[in-house]
């Protein structure tokens, strides 16, 4: 784990109110917490904007086993991706359809490419991409 920096932040009152109302709302423990989680996101938001940076994420897909190629597209495509690509778990959901979930890492504009590839074939009934983090 880091070491733990403090600083000190100058801030209105009613701004400051405001946060201790959507602390308390969201359940955040403490305003650090708060404060750590909001800049996390907009880290990964600005990495995920820019593209450069790298971040990590979950990429779930709901898809119809029945539909020829899919499988094989969706295994090739893992396997000309492998740098990105970290972990892979597959559940036979019903009789009909199958639950995959992938694990990425890498720079944000490849992720989307990839996640943005593997979404779009043929039979896919549902897939959505949830960055995780930025940064190493
Ligand atoms: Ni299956």
């Amino acid at each position: 784990m880091s070491n733990i920096a403090r600083f000190t932040v100058s801030i209105e009152e009613d701004l400051l109110e405001r946060f201790d109302r959507y602390c308390q709302e969201e359940s955040l423990a403490t305003r650090s917490e708060a404060v750590r989680q909001l800049i996390h996101e907009r880290l990964t938001n600005r990495a995920w904007e820019t593209g450069h940076d790298e971040v990590a994420g979950t990429l779930t897909l709901v898809y119809d086993h029945h539909r020829p190629q899919l499988g094989q597209g969706l295994t090739k495509l893992q396997h000309d991706n492998t740098d990105l690509i970290i972990a892979t778990t597959h559940i036979h959901l019903t009789h009909d359809t199958c639950l995959e979930v992938i694990i990425l890492r890498g720079t944000a504009r490849r992720l989307q490419q990839v996640a943005a590839q593997l979404k779009g074939m043929k039979g896919i009934i549902r897939g959505e991409l949830v960055v995780a983090r930025a940064g190493g």
